[in-house]
């Protein structure tokens, strides 16, 4: 059953590239390109993944334990108070990756896609904090640092979900690929209204 996060990193891999080579993602680290502008966009894009994952999670009884893992009012709230202090934001996209609550493969990827991505929030959040941005709020990428720490209980309960729902591999991997391709999508339309 381990495989499933291979099959996972595997078939998103090629997709996280992509989006870190996406405005506002490709700024993030990069000194000489980064702004209080992509910062904001940044965090618009993420709000629009974060709502919709929460959506799918929050009071689902498949997946109680799952959510107390990813703490969804929590992060939307880290991320909305961040976002109430900053001026001139693009409104939050619309995201949609036509997952479905009632898919536990479904579930489990938009697990992964979340808790995974604290391990970047970790990195970010220890430059924002080094490079003297301290005019940036920065609850949203504290709060994902910190719950870094849960990805490994994760990775122990989503192997158990799948196990217990026999869910497919295929499709689970393929729900998280669609949910990275949904946020390059949302940045690519963002982008388009700053240019
Ligand atoms: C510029 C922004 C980002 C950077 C620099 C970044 C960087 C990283 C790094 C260094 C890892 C660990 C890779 C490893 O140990 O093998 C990682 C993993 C991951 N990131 Fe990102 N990331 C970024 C944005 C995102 C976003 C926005 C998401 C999704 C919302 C995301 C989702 C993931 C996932 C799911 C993994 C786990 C891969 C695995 O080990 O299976 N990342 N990221």
């Amino acid at each position: 059953m381990t495989d499933l996060f291979s099959e996972l990193k595997h078939q998103t891999s090629a997709a996280h590239q992509t989006l870190e080579a996406t405005a506002p993602f490709n700024t993030m680290l990069k000194s000489d390109s980064f702004s209080s502008q992509s910062y904001k966009n940044n965090l618009t894009i993420l709000a629009s993944f974060h709502q919709y994952v929460a959506q799918l999670i929050e009071h689902n009884p498949r997946v109680c334990e799952l959510s107390a893992l990813l703490q969804p009012q929590t992060t939307l709230q880290a991320i909305h108070t961040d976002l109430r202090s900053l001026t001139d934001l693009q409104p939050i996209p619309q995201y949609n990756a036509g997952l479905e609550k009632q898919n536990m493969g479904d579930l489990i990827a938009a697990g992964y896609v979340w808790m995974g991505s604290s391990m970047g929030a970790k990195m970010l959040h220890r430059w924002l904090l080094q490079h003297n941005y301290s005019h940036l709020p920065i609850h949203y990428y504290a709060h994902m640092a910190s719950i870094g720490r849960n990805w490994r209980a994760f990775q122990q309960l989503a192997l158990q979900l799948a196990e217990t729902h026999q869910i497919s591999h295929q499709r689970c991997a393929h729900s998280a690929k669609t949910l990275f391709e949904e946020l390059i999508h949302c940045a690519n339309r963002v982008n388009q209204v700053v240019e």
